[in-house]
């Protein structure tokens, strides 16, 4: 039987063993990073490189050195994935400075945990008939990093489900449209894809759809986008490492285009998903190389 397993401070513990201290200051005061990313090809993570990259970006924010190596990562993502029996796992990282031992953010020793989950991938159903989406006025707290501080997010995320949406995208108090609160949206127009780059994660998903995306003849411009701009798309996407291209057909509870998933995200999404499995392939024989 499957079951989620997790790794505390590298440690691998069943669900019941998976805990911290009351007094680690992610709990206490809301101090933390994290990523998101998940295996292909039977427990093989994709970017591992660079979502660790991104987690010590977001984590310098608050002071945190590295605290463990990509290759440590990489051994234990591969025996949460054996033990828990799941084909494919999604994995979340999270790091804390660890437990307040001072004032009021001191700590010695940072919390490190890795948390993994059955994939859970979107029904096949989401790629091929779109999903819908709202959108609501904030703007999350230090956009360019992935704090675990989502609690802005909540506000959207209640709308969408009030309103049986998928996702809730980000529009900031000037009327530009950023981000959703776990993915990034980008549109297309004639042959243009417009992505905004302010305000917003810089996805590595977004990443690595762009050089598909010009590979296909599309243009890739960064600027920011409207409401308006949305409404009146011919395709709208969101992206991210679980949903990798996921169409969306209604915005507001207005269709897109004709309401039907574009050519290029299905063209994209495709190519995509093929390019994760060979990367993350890639990555695990040059990792066992001893070239990564
Ligand atoms: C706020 C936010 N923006 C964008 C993304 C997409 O990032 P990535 O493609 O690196 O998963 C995420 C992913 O969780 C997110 O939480």
């Amino acid at each position: 039987m499957p079951t989620d397993l997790f790794a505390v401070n590298g440690r691998v513990v069943s669900a019941s063993e998976a805990t911290v201290s009351v007094l680690d200051l992610g709990f206490l005061r809301g101090v933390g990073a994290f990523e998101t990313l998940r295996t292909y090809g039977g427990g093989l993570p994709h970017a591992l490189h660079e979502h660790l990259g991104r987690l010590w970006e977001s984590s310098a924010a608050f002071g945190l050195q590295p605290c463990f190596t990509e290759a440590t990562a990489r051994t234990l993502i591969g025996e949460l994935q054996r033990r828990s029996g799941h084909d494919e796992i999604r994995v979340n990282f999270v790091v804390t400075p660890g437990s307040n031992t001072d004032g009021v953010f001191g700590a010695d020793t940072p919390t490190w945990v890795l948390i993994a989950r059955d994939v859970h991938a979107p029904p096949e159903r989401s790629y091929s008939e779109g999903v819908s989406a709202v959108t609501f006025e904030a703007t999350r707290h230090l956009p360019a990093l992935k704090t675990t501080n989502y609690l802005v997010g909540k506000t959207g995320i209640q709308l969408a489900e009030r309103s049986g949406a998928h996702e809730a995208l980000y529009v900031t108090a000037k009327g530009y449209v950023t981000e959703g609160v776990t993915s990034n949206v980008l549109i297309v127009k004639g042959r243009r894809v417009l992505t905004p780059i302010v305000d917003c994660l810089a996805g590595i998903t977004k990443a690595g759809i762009r050089p598909l995306a010009t590979a296909q003849g599309l243009e890739w411009y960064e600027c920011n986008l409207t409401r308006d701009d949305l409404y009146t798309a011919d395709e709208v996407w969101i992206t991210s490492a679980v949903r990798e291209l996921m169409p969306v057909v209604r915005v507001d509870g207005r269709s897109i285009h004709d309401g039907a998933v574009g050519r290029w995200a299905r063209t994209l999404r495709a190519l995509y998903h093929q390019q994760c499995i060979s990367e993350a392939k890639r990555d695990a024989e040059r990792a066992s190389s001893g070239s990564r």
